[in-house]
């Protein structure tokens, strides 16, 4: 890249953030390396991949692919290089919708008529006509006032698969939610000021049931010591088993693998 072109890249990229995704942008940089301000729990989204590839070993290819509070839009990118047909990822917040039409746009050269990206809120999607065949509800969850309601919505317009990642309280009963009271200011945050934290996977399982994807798998639910009183916990779901039947396969076999090294 011309000399020229490169410092108007990084320009670009310190004028845009912080950034809560560390992205590549050529040359061995990630937008986090523009971060004027420190952001803390950066994210990778392209770990993912492996999530999606367990899901899907085939890749996205037909498929089409939804991601509520995309920030960046990093794993819209990610379905795209995976062979989605179409990518569709909406974030509340300009700043981060602005970063997400920049990396699609400039970086990684993706065509808007194949990965869109708008400002709107979960409840816009209330009004959806379109469907689409997997949804990824990351991080979101635990800033809505109506979680319950959300996921019947999300659910209504998922043909196959739902990966809905979330905090929850570690001190909540199992089978219950507690309300907290966020600052809508915090650029990380939602902007309705309550929100709940689920106590234990099995609530968001049954909400899942409830909203027509009767197949769940807790894929992992773990709390940070660094964050004692939360835990995060990541729920795939499926409207039918078949949409689970590679994940099963690459579970039932890394168990057994964990169950010989273990002998
Ligand atoms: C904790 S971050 C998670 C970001 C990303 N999904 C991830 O997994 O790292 C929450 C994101 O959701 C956005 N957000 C919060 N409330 C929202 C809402 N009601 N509708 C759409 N996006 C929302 C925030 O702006 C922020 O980008």
């Amino acid at each position: 890249m011309a000399k020229s072109s490169k410092s108007a890249l990084e320009k670009k990229l310190r004028e845009l953030g912080p950034w809560h995704f560390k992205m590549p942008v050529g040359d061995g940089k990630f937008t986090s390396d523009y971060n004027e301000i420190h952001m803390k729990n950066l994210v990778d989204p392209f770990i993912m991949k492996r999530l999606f590839t367990q899901l899907y070993p085939q890749g996205f290819e037909g498929k089409s692919f939804l991601d509520i509070g995309c920030n960046s839009g990093g794993y819209c990118i990610a379905a795209n290089q995976l062979g989605a047909k179409y990518a569709y990822g909406f974030d509340i917040r300009d700043l981060w919708i602005n970063q997400a039409k920049f990396l699609r746009d400039e970086v990684f050269k993706m065509s808007p008529k194949e990965v869109h990206f708008d400002v709107a809120h979960i409840h816009d999607m209330e009004k959806s006509r379109k469907k689409y065949d997997i949804t990824l509800f990351k991080g979101v969850l635990y800033h809505i006032p109506d979680p319950i309601h959300s996921i019947k919505v999300l659910a209504d317009i998922t043909n196959e698969v739902m990966i809905i990642d979330t905090a929850g309280s570690v001190d909540a009963p199992d089978d219950c939610m507690k309300i907290f009271f966020e600052k809508p200011t915090a650029i990380m945050a939602g902007v309705d000021n309550m929100a709940w934290l689920p106590g234990s996977p099995k609530v968001v399982e049954h909400i899942l049931h409830w909203a027509g994807f009767k197949e769940t798998r807790v894929a992992s639910c773990k709390v940070y010591p660094a964050r004692p009183h939360m835990q995060r916990m990541r729920i795939i779901a499926a409207r039918e088993k078949k949409f689970l039947r590679a994940y099963d396969r690459k579970m039932e076999n890394k168990a057994k693998r964990l169950a010989e090294a273990a002998k």
